[in-house]
């Protein structure tokens, strides 16, 4: 199985959302990485036939989707970023309700239904109200009507926003149980929810792939960008002005800083190993200001 995206681009008035797009799927999770306004929902509505693309191509397995139409939406699978879903239907009469716009038959459906809302944990709650769920709850039954049709691809638009620690865990469990033979592609603006999941990690930034691999790939091309900095209380305002810092830690009278940065930050500051929310901040700091800035007191 192989998903091809291939040079793809699309525009609305003079607004370049995505931006020559070229990478190669297969069967693997995909965590599509990028700051607001990246182009990522774009992206994602190109691949699932939501959006033509104004330039460029989607093959599946060597056909172009356009040629291919239902054969292809067969298989497609999609939570969209601003899912609508029912408040006043049960869980369950959501699911079939789906099922039904999908072409699915009757008593397929139910006994699919029946499987995927225990598969996500909402079997007890089956027959109360959407109205009543939490924002996790909703996003368990959004990946699962997703699957109703056991596609092949499946397009999650930013399925952790909203969730809690908890259910981010949770999620990440629910993926890795669905992801088998199948291309999952997800988006997310939140490192920590691709870093361990994803196969890929595929970073975006104003319409354009800026880089991509596994997270050691990752980590390694990040080599030589993080560094530990102790530093007296009073020194943090200038050193904050003058540097990228991925995380800071009190410790009495000092505080440890996380610098990121190309080039030897200062004299006593000792190098570290990267990981990818460093890679993240130094290609998005632009964009993000700090607020990828942890702080952690002692
Ligand atoms: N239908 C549209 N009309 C005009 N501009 C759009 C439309 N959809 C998206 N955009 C613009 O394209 C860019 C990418 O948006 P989007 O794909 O939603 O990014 P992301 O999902 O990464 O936040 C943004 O600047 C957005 O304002
Ligand atoms: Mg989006």
């Amino acid at each position: 199985m192989e998903l091809i995206l291939d040079n793809l681009t699309k525009t609305f008035k003079d607004k370049v959302a995505v931006d020559k797009f070229s990478y190669t799927m297969k069967a693997g999770v995909y965590g599509l990485l990028g700051a607001n306004g990246a182009g990522k929902t774009t992206l994602m509505r190109m691949i699932c036939t939501v959006l033509r693309p104004t330039n460029g191509n989607i093959l599946f397995n060597g056909n172009n989707i356009n040629k291919l139409s239902e054969k292809y939406c067969d298989k497609l699978g999609y939570l969209p970023q601003d899912f609508g879903y029912y408040p006043n239907f049960s869980a369950r009469d959501f699911m079939l309700y789906m099922a039904s716009l999908k072409g699915i038959k009757n008593n397929i459906a139910i006994k699919r239904t029946d499987e995927l809302l225990n598969l996500v944990g909402l079997s007890d709650v089956s027959k109360q109200k959407i109205r009543s769920f939490s924002g996790g709850m909703k996003q368990r039954l959004g990946i699962a009507q997703a699957v109703l049709n056991d596609p092949k691809i499946l397009v999650l638009d930013e399925p952790t926003s909203g969730l809690d620690p908890k259910e981010r865990i949770r999620f990440r469990n629910l993926i890795s149980d669905l992801a088998k033979d199948k291309i999952v592609i997800l988006s997310t603006h939140i490192v920590s929810d691709v870093e361990s999941i994803a196969d890929q990690i595929i970073m975006m930034k104003k319409g354009k792939l800026i880089l991509s691999g596994t997270t050691e790939d990752l980590c390694n091309q990040a080599n030589g960008l993080a560094w530990n900095l102790t530093i007296n209380e009073d020194e943090l305002e200038k050193y904050e002005e003058k540097y990228l810092i991925s995380n800071l830690r009190h410790i009495s009278k000092s505080i440890e800083l996380r610098i990121v940065s190309d080039k030897k930050p200062d004299t006593n500051a000792v190098s570290t190993q990267a990981n990818i929310e460093d890679l993240f901040l130094y290609n998005f700091a632009d964009e993000l200001g700090q607020i990828n800035m942890k702080k952690e007191e002692i």
